[in-house]
């Protein structure tokens, strides 16, 4: 299993938001969304192995953590727009302290990034995507593998804490900053290329 983990620090957490301002009034849930895409999609099909954790922590209701798993996901289109109502349908359901489904492959929680760590940790490596990491070319990795990454902004000092106490791999992708979503892109081909 593939999964990422991806943080949006100022990111919608109600579904309010119109569907034409999902760059402002959203807090940048676009990158958020263009990372859903560029974790599941291959031209013809989607990758049904790869699972994404979108942890929204802006206004008004941080934190909630959408999870869209690949071999469950149905109507997704690659579109931003529709992406974006869909996870807009997950930000409408009344919550209480379960994950619970919005539409088929794409759950909502309450959950914040150290609760998701504390999932996945116990069941997988974590490999922190990060600028000034070992390069991905000399790095081993293999089995149930968790990448982390933030969105526009670095992650926080505490968030960056919470995740080395876990001990993950740090690795870089290449020698400049890329968008969080062409770094999905691009470690998924890696891990592609190495069959
Ligand atoms: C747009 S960057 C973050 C903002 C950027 N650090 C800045 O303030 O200039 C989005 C995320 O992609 C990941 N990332 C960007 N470039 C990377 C690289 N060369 N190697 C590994 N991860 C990278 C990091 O997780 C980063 O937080």
């Amino acid at each position: 299993m593939k999964r990422f983990i991806v943080v949006g620090h100022k990111a919608a957490t109600s579904g309010d938001f119109k569907l034409d301002d999902m760059a402002g009034g959203a807090g940048r849930l676009d990158i958020l969304l263009r990372c859903i895409n560029s974790a599941l999609f291959l031209s013809h099909s989607i990758r049904r192995d790869t699972e994404i954790y979108l942890v929204l922590q802006g206004e008004p209701n941080p934190p909630r953590t959408i999870r869209v798993n690949g071999s469950e996901v149905r109507y997704l289109n690659p579109d931003e727009r529709s992406t974006g109502a869909l996870v807009r349908n997950a930000l409408l359901k009344e919550l209480d302290d379960e994950e619970i489904r919005s539409s088929p492959g794409i759950y909502v929680s309450k959950r914040s990034f150290v609760q998701v760590l504390d999932d996945l940790a116990p069941v997988s490596r974590l490999v922190y995507l990060k600028e000034d990491g070992k390069d991905v070319r000399e790095q081993a990795m293999d089995g149930d593998l968790t990448f982390v990454l933030s969105d526009h902004q670095d992650l926080t000092e505490s968030e960056e804490a919470e995740l080395i106490a876990r001990d993950p791999l740090t690795v870089t992708l290449g020698p400049l900053s890329y968008h969080a979503d062409h770094c999905i892109t691009v470690m998924l081909n890696e891990l592609d290329r190495r069959g």
